[in-house]
């Protein structure tokens, strides 16, 4: 997939679903280039989520998420994981369609816990509740995903290299790739 021009294909879904480690899986066996909305946001904003979460907000996070995105546009090849906020802006929707085929790895809220819990480096999840966060976020974000997307994967069961998988053979057998 690696000639420019080609559809991307486009990782959403919550955090904790695995999008960054699944998509470089991707990009390695269709020979694509692995890009991640969140590192594209560390590189132009030069500082890091949390950081910029504590200092500028939520809604200045959400500005250069869309500004990251729209650097993708008009490239081709690419595997893009998505930060899991990303569909919570209508824009980045449109932009997200636009860029490739939207796959939405979805999960468990148990799983997405268990995963989630691991790890202190989530902003959004620095309340006196995350587990509480994660349930109510889950509960406004899954149809979002849900309409953003063009295929599901659950990975509740599956391993990265399975979900990987899953993926590239569904790419391939895409009646819209080019
Ligand atoms: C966020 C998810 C994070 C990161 C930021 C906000 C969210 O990315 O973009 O902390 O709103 O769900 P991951 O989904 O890669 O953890």
């Amino acid at each position: 997939m690696s000639a420019p021009g080609s559809e991307n294909v486009v990782l959403v879904g919550f955090m904790g679903s695995g999008k960054s480690s699944v998509g470089r899986l991707v990009a390695r066996t269709l020979q694509g280039r692995f890009v991640d909305t969140d590192r594209l946001v560390v590189e132009l904003a030069g500082r890091e989520i949390t950081e910029i979460f504590a200092t500028e907000g939520e809604a200045f996070f959400r500005q250069q998420e869309s500004r990251a995105l729209k650097s993708l546009r008009g490239q081709g090849g690419l595997v893009i994981a998505t930060g899991g906020g990303i569909v919570t802006v209508p824009k980045n929707v449109t932009m997200l369609k636009e860029l490739g085929l939207v796959v939405w790895l979805s999960a468990s809220e148990e799983i997405i816990w268990d995963r989630v819990s691991r790890n202190q480096k989530r902003p959004l999840l620095h309340t006196p509740d995350p587990r509480s966060t994660v349930r109510e976020l889950l509960g406004k974000r899954n149809p979002l995903y849900e309409q953003a997307a063009d295929l599901q994967v659950d990975t509740t069961h599956l391993t990265h290299a399975d979900v990987a998988e899953l993926i590239c053979k569904q790419v391939k057998a895409w009646p819209g790739r080019k």
